[in-house]
């Protein structure tokens, strides 16, 4: 279990390092707005990587970090972005799942209970994620839409944590 919590570690600090890399392609295009969603993006999975990171302390584990992958850094459109945040999202989401088939098979009621967290997340981020790449696919290749939505996406604030939430 303390394995593939560490391994979760460092997919959480990749899906930052993903989104950083989105939030530099949008720079590239000038959509601040959308930029402004990714970087926020970024600094909440840097909160799920720790999370992890803190839990695996908190039971006397030892956390060892691993070479981060180098993410993509094109892609062909807002559109082409948001597809690939989904998807990547989807997959993240399996990974949880199966530590939480993990968690059970081994009787491992805290990092079970500790799970649930993520499982709820997932359902956010993927719904999130969905919404945005539906709105994406509306509005085609119409700038004026484009503009519209980095405009909205351009609010996002990152909120950290509370004490006791992570
Ligand atoms: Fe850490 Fe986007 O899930």
């Amino acid at each position: 279990m303390l394995n593939a919590l560490n391994k979760q570690v460092n997919a959480e600090l990749y899906s930052s390092y993903l989104y950083l890399s989105m939030a530099a392609y949008f720079e590239s295009i000038n959509l601040k707005g959308f930029a402004n969603w990714m970087k926020v993006q970024a600094q909440e999975e840097l909160t799920h990587a720790m999370k992890f990171f803190d839990y695996i302390n908190e039971r006397g584990g030892r956390v060892r970090l691993e070479a981060i992958e180098k993410p993509p850094d094109e892609w062909d459109s807002p559109l082409d972005a948001f597809e690939a945040v989904y998807e990547h999202e989807q997959k993240v989401t399996n990974m949880i799942n199966d530590l939480v088939n993990m968690a059970m098979e081994e009787k491992d009621h805290a990092t079970y209970n500790m799970l649930q967290w993520f499982v709820a997340e997932q359902v956010e981020e993927e719904a999130s994620a969905d919404e945005i790449r539906q709105q994406l696919r509306l509005i085609g290749k119409d700038g004026r839409g484009i503009l519209m939505i980095d405009r909205e996406l351009g609010k996002r604030v990152f909120v950290p944590p509370q004490k006791g939430e992570i």
